[in-house]
């Protein structure tokens, strides 16, 4: 699977640097071309010697010198690489990684590389549960950075907790991983999930009963299935799933200028949010007082999100949501047309088992052909998986036919 890719492995000053020998050998043995940066923390673990003779390539460490047919380092290194993984990578680094310092060769190169990276911290669990740590890792992965978990048990300082270096066999599975052909790999997707929020005064708002978790669940499965993904929230308490850019918002109007901005980069977008129809007018700047007996609030509409993105729409695959309490397929069906949207799933939210706040749900997707395909009551996590399978197929079905073959399908014609 690695044949002929190259990897760059940046070793940074942990006890665990010892154990990336092997990672690096493993590498080499499956196939790919790897090459070494450490900090001269690590160089104190390792020496460079033992990665270059493991490697075959030298080892660069001082951002100026030591790689003599090199031209500017750090940017070689960068381009040479069709992916980085980071082991050890200390709490030190993972500071600056997420705050964009560059203060040696290897931090240098990060900033100045866009492939794929994977960080594998390891560190004394207090430092690995710290905050700051913590906080590091959460900007980290909201930027697409893949994080390996570090194991539990035995420390180098006696303790025992979590912060080992997994295994190097874990590691390289997890390079491997990178670049597994999933059935969305290459393709952006656009996720939206949760309740929007519309304030009413600072601290009272109108919301809804979504949870999120259908749209967490899809993203997570786009993530799954070697998709870059964009999830776009409202308000949800869940956990965002890991490895994509997870982007919060409060309002219907915030989530369209978030949705917009990504429009024109991504392949599909799967709108399960439940975005609020109307706004509060005027929101109070400061909390309104109880007074009056009786308390009116003026409502305008918000801009229908999906709608727009219908009109606006060139080769992106569409997928909208319908959630009914009755004529479940017929209001399903107008929302398809209306939105131009290439399938919508539609669900009865009063069912037993579908809905908000329950882990499963009970849908129908209709095309636009008019084709309609009943489930049964399935968790939402095996719903997300349907719902991406076929966006897949979409998607790579325009690989071959040009776009808008589907418009066509019945008349055979194809576009060039
Ligand atoms: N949607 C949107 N912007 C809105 C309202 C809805 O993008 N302002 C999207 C939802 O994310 C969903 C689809 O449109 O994918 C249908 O949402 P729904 O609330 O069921 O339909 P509405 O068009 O708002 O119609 P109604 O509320 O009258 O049923």
């Amino acid at each position: 699977m690695l044949n002929g890719k190259n990897i760059l492995i940046g070793v940074t000053g942990g006890i665990a640097a010892y154990k990336v020998v092997e990672v690096a050998s493993r590498l080499k043995k499956s196939g790919a071309n790897v090459r070494v940066m450490m900090t001269r923390n690590a160089a104190e673990f390792v020496t460079p010697r033992t990665f270059q003779e493991i490697t075959g390539n030298a080892v660069s460490v001082e951002m100026f010198g030591d790689a003599a047919n090199f031209h500017v380092a750090h940017i070689a290194l960068a381009d040479f690489a069709d992916a980085i993984l980071i082991a050890p990578a200390t709490a030190n680094f993972l500071a600056k990684a997420a705050h964009g310092i560059a203060d040696d060769l290897l931090t240098t190169t990060i900033l100045a590389c866009d492939k794929p990276l994977l960080i594998a911290p390891s560190m004394n669990t207090k430092m690995f549960d710290n905050p700051a740590t913590q906080d590091n890792l959460r900007i980290l992965r909201s930027r697409g950075v893949k994080i390996l978990e570090p194991a539990t048990g035995e420390l180098a300082c006696g303790i025992s907790g979590k912060g080992r270096l997994p295994e190097p066999i874990e590691i390289c599975a997890a390079v491997e991983k990178i670049f597994a052909s999933g059935i969305l790999s290459g393709k952006k997707i656009l996720v939206t999930a949760g309740g929007t929020v519309e304030a009413i005064d600072p601290v009272r708002y109108i919301g809804n009963r979504s949870s999120g978790r259908m749209g967490f669940e899809i993203a997570r499965s786009a993530v799954d299935a070697g998709a870059q993904v964009v999830l776009i929230s409202g308000k949800s308490e869940l956990e965002p799933p890991k490895n994509l850019q997870f982007v919060k918002v409060e309002s219907a109007i915030q989530m369209r200028e978030a949705v917009l901005k990504e429009f024109d980069s991504v392949d599909a977008v799967i709108m399960s949010a439940a975005v609020a129809d109307y706004r509060v007018k005027n929101p109070a700047a400061q909390k309104i007082k109880k007074s009056a007996d009786a308390l009116t609030l003026e409502l305008v509409k918000n801009p229908d999100i999906l709608r727009e993105l219908g009109g606006l729409k060139k080769s992106q695959v569409l997928v909208g949501f319908a959630a009914e309490t009755q004529n479940v397929l017929n209001y399903a069906r107008k929302k398809l047309v209306e939105k131009n949207l290439d399938f919508i799933v539609a669900n009865d939210v009063t069912a037993d088992g579908a809905g908000f706040g329950v882990a499963t749900n009970i849908a129908s997707i209709i095309w636009r052909g008019g084709d309609v395909e009943n489930f049964d009551k399935m968790s939402k996590f095996d719903l997300a998986k349907k719902i991406v399978e076929r966006v897949a197929r979409l998607l790579n079905d325009r690989k071959f036919f040009p776009v808008n073959l589907h418009e066509h399908k019945n008349q055979f014609v194809l576009e060039n």
